[in-house]
């Protein structure tokens, strides 16, 4: 009897704990997860504690490591970001570390940063080229391109709302702009080798219908994708039985047949005709027209520098995605092996650029891993004017980097199209959470440049920043990457 009462109680027990759990819309695990979800959240909190009898150091875990995940969390929770002790990395040891070298007069950050961290770009894009839709970005961070489709709507209106609370650009990935691209903020629109969207039948470009999209939303620049570094020279396959009725509007293409996005665009075939095109869409539609692509063999970009040398044509902006890039889907040896490292792809292009003269006509924006601060200035030094973040921006809405994405069976409903997986994400709160951790980013970036003595991480300078080789030795990104004098940071007449 008493066994039997003990046994209700308990089931009775469980019974709230799941009411409560489904019920909440905090947490998505537990909402997905009724009960067990909660386990996880126990091993998050007593995790440093068990640390220091088995197993893994903070700095353990890949792509991002659990400290890096942890700043993320705590940052878009709005919680204590800080870390108690000191460092746990051996500082003269590890090999890649950066130092920032601080002055011993920083420059007093403003008191206090306004409540949004606001940090518009150092450079006006479009305006080299005189675009009728010139702007300045009112943010040095922006999301990064991730379509729906890859994500799940709720994730993309939680990126949505986050990014026009946070005053970002959202990129809307290359699967075109879903109804979940439109709560509020202003887009970049990008454009892929299947052109979806924008599309004939046949899947080559449709000029008309690009025009449309554009008319349709608040599209403030379009990127044409050459490349992502997780998959460079990859096309990709969606297939028929994932191709849902409201994938297929928004995309353009048939419901009952597998779509492939092929390896190259055909709307241009190499670097003048691609030239030709960035103009004919810049006049068309008025916005600035800019390229994202890896970077692998250089021809290309030395190219496309010699050719822009005479600024009758040209692109408005550069995105250099890195080879540690993020994707929902690819091989390994394309994930691991194909492309260049952010940090040495970026300068080779940013260098091409610079030698000729021409790096101010240029917004140059980085991607991959710039989400963390650290990887952020190293970008910001090199010569990025702003930088894009795709992953880091999935940790802020619920992401535990279980690297499900290519499954369908992401358990916090951020990567999957699996309508119980999804419901467990409420976009509001975890709108609130992108946003936040935005402007922990953009409030992080600030008080580093008044710590090197600047006023905008655009001004930090190659020199200023060293490389440990991880035998006690270090070198400037200057000496690492070859940049010369003046190159990394805009020219003094951009109006900063
Ligand atoms: C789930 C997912 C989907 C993505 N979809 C696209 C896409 O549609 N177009 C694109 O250019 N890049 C895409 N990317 C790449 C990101 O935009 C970004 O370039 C890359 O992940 C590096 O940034 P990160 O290190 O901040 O994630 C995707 C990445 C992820 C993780
Ligand atoms: S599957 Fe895992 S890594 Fe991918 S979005 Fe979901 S939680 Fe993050």
């Amino acid at each position: 009897m008493k066994l039997r009462t003990l046994i209700s109680a308990g089931a009775a027990a469980v019974g709230v704990v799941a009411y409560r759990d489904m019920t909440q819309k905090t947490h998505a695990i537990r909402r997905n997860f009724p009960v067990i979800g909660n386990f996880r959240y126990l091993l998050e909190t007593i995790g440093p504690e068990l640390r220091q009898y088995i197993v893994t150091s903070n700095e353990e875990e890949r792509p991002f490591s659990r400290d890096e995940r942890r700043w993320v969390y705590a940052s878009a929770k709005g919680q204590n970001n800080y870390f108690g002790f000191g460092t746990d990395i051996d500082v003269e040891h590890i090999q890649g570390h950066t130092y920032i070298k601080h002055r011993a007069f920083p420059l007093e950050p403003p008191t206090p940063i306004d409540e949004l961290a606001s940090l518009p770009s150092a450079k006006v894009l479009g305006g080299p080229r005189n675009r009728v839709g010139a702007f300045r970005p009112g943010s040095v961070v922006n999301v990064s391109a991730m379509s729906f489709g890859s994500l799940s709507g709720a994730a993309i209106k939680a990126l949505n709302l986050g990014a026009a609370k946070a005053g970002c650009l959202h990129n809307t990935g290359e699967g075109g702009i879903s109804p979940y691209h439109r709560n509020g903020a202003e887009l970049v629109l990008q454009m892929g080798t299947a052109y979806f969207g924008c599309r004939n039948d046949d899947g080559t470009f449709d000029l008309e219908r690009l025009k449309d999209v554009v008319a349709s939303a608040p599209v403030k620049a379009i990127e044409i994708k050459l490349s992502q570094g997780a998959k460079p020279g990859l096309g990709g396959m969606l297939p028929a039985a994932k191709i849902t009725e409201e994938i297929a509007a928004i995309r353009g293409i048939p419901l009952d047949k597998d779509c492939i996005s092929p390896p190259r665009h055909t709307a241009f075939h190499d670097v003048d005709s691609m030239l030709d095109f960035v103009e004919l869409i810049a006049t068309e539609t008025g916005v600035p027209v800019g390229i994202k692509s890896a970077v692998g063999d250089l021809s290309f970009w030395l190219e496309l520098a010699e050719l822009m040398r005479t600024r009758t044509r040209g692109v408005d902006f550069i995105t250099v995605d890195g080879g540690e890039g993020g994707t929902g889907a690819a091989p390994l040896i394309f994930t691991d092996s194909i492309s260049l490292p952010f940090r040495m792809g970026f300068s080779r292009v940013y260098g091409a650029f610079a030698e000729l003269g021409l790096a101010d006509d240029v917004t140059f924006i980085g991607s991959a891993k710039v989400g963390l601060p650290e990887n952020a200035v190293v970008a910001f030094a090199l010569g990025a004017d702003m930088v894009n973040v795709a992953r880091e921006a999935m940790l802020s809405i619920g992401c535990i980097q279980s690297q499900k994405c290519h499954t369908d069976e992401c358990p916090v409903g951020v990567a999957t199209q699996n309508p119980w997986l999804v419901r467990g994400l409420d976009p509001l709160s975890k709108g609130d959470r992108c946003a936040a951790y935005l402007i922990q980013l953009r409030k992080e970036l600030i008080r580093v440049s008044s710590a090197v003595g600047v006023g905008h991480p655009s001004h930090i300078t190659p020199h200023d920043i060293e490389i440990l080789n991880g035998d006690y030795e270090s070198r400037t990104l200057t000496g690492l990457y070859g940049y010369k004098d003046h190159w990394g940071v805009p020219g003094a007449d951009l109006g900063l």
